[in-house]
C-alpha cells in the first residue's frame, strides 16, 4: 500500500483501492490482513513486491483462490526475483513491469510490459495499448496510446541476458551491507523470508528513534557525499491526491511508522564493495 504508482492504476481505471497494510517490518503486504479487506466488490489482489523483495505470493495465491480473485502483481521494482525458485512476475494472473532508467532492468527513457500465461488477456492487453485496434483504423474498444518505444525496446533486448549478472551483484552487496552494518543500536536491517529470492531494487534499512534520527544520519551521509532517499516520506492515502478516501493520519499505523523510519542506502551493481564498507563506515559513526 506504500507505493502511489499502484494506487494511481487502480484508481485510473475507476476501481476503488482498499489498502493493506505490510508486516510490521516490511516490506510487503501483510497476507494475514488480507482477508479483513476482502468485500463481496473486491475483483483483484495487488502485491508490490517492494524493493525488490517479492511478496508471500503463496499464501496471496490461496487467499485469491479462495475468494475467486484475481492477483495482479506489480513488479516493478522486483524484476528477476523469484519465490521458492519461481519468478515473480510468472505467479498471478498478470505482472505489471517498469523499464524507467533506475529499474533493475531499465530503459533509457519511460517504458514497461506486462506479463502473463492467459493468452485472452495478452490479446486484449494488445489492443488496447494500440487505441483499441486490431487492424489499422478499426476500432473494436477504447484503448490508450500505450506501446513501448520502439528504440526502448532495443535497449531493453541488449540489457535483459544481463539482468541475472546485475542481480547477482545487487545480492553481494546486500550481503556485504548485512554484515558491515550488523549490531548498529537503533538499526534495523531487511529481513528476507527463506523463501524469498529478492533481487535489491533498493537496500532499505529502519532508523528507530523518530524522524529527527533518520534526518541526522542523511545529514551525515550527506556530509561525506552519500546520497541517501526515502521511499517513502507519505504513504498515498495521507497524500492530498487521496483526501477524498477519508483515511487520514493513524488509519494505517504500521505504513506509517515505515514512512518516518525507512532509509535507502546507495545501491547499483555498478558500486564497487569497498563503497558499501564507506557507506557502512558513516551510519555506524553516525549512530553510535
Ligand atoms: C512499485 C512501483 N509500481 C509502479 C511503478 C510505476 O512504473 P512507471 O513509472 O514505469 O509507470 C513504479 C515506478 O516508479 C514502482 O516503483
Amino acid at each position: 500500500m506504500r507505493n502511489v504508482a499502484t494506487w494511481l492504476a487502480v484508481t485510473a481505471m475507476g476501481a476503488t483501492v482498499v489498502p493493506v497494510e505490510p508486516t510490521p517490518e516490511g516490506p510487503n503486504i501483510d497476507p494475514e490482513r488480507i482477508e479483513a479487506a476482502i468485500t463481496p466488490r473486491t475483483r483483484a489482489i495487488m502485491p508490490v513486491h517492494l524493493y525488490g523483495e517479492p511478496a508471500d505470493m503463496d499464501a496471496i495465491g490461496g487467499l485469491a483462490a479462495k475468494h475467486g480473485l484475481k492477483v495482479i502483481e506489480d513488479v516493478a521494482q522486483a524484476q528477476g526475483s523469484k519465490v521458492r525458485n519461481r519468478r515473480a512476475g510468472s505467479l498471478g494472473h498478470a505482472g505489471a513491469h517498469s523499464f524507467f532508467p533506475t529499474k533493475n532492468i531499465g530503459a533509457y527513457g519511460d517504458g514497461g510490459a506486462v506479463t502473463t500465461d492467459d493468452d485472452r488477456l495478452a490479446d486484449r492487453l494488445r489492443t488496447l495499448r494500440n487505441y483499441g485496434s486490431k487492424v489499422k483504423y478499426v476500432n473494436i474498444e477504447r484503448g490508450y496510446n500505450s506501446r513501448l518505444d520502439e528504440l526502448q525496446a532495443a535497449f531493453l533486448r541488449v540489457k535483459l541476458p544481463l539482468l541475472d549478472a546485475w542481480n547477482e551483484r545487487r545480492r553481494q552487496l546486500a550481503a556485504r551491507y548485512d554484515d558491515r552494518l550488523a549490531g548498529i543500536p537503533g538499526l534495523g536491517l531487511p529481513r528476507v523470508p527463506q523463501w524469498a529470492e529478492p533481487v535489491w531494487h533498493l537496500y532499505v534499512v529502519r532508523v528507530s528513534g523518530g524522524v529527527a534520527r533518520r534526518a541526522e544520519l542523511m545529514k551525515a551521509l550527506d556530509a561525506a557525499g552519500i546520497g541517501a532517499l526515502i521511499h517513502y516520506p507519505i504513504p498515498p492515502n495521507l497524500q492530498q491526491a487521496y483526501a477524498d478516501l477519508g483515511v487520514g493520519k493513524g488509519s494505517y499505523p504500521l505504513a506509517e511508522k515505515l514512512a518516518d523510519s525507512v532509509l535507502s542506502l546507495p545501491m547499483s551493481p555498478h558500486m564497487p564493495p569497498h563503497a558499501v564498507d564507506e557507506v557502512a563506515a558513516v551510519v555506524r559513526k553516525a549512530l553510535s
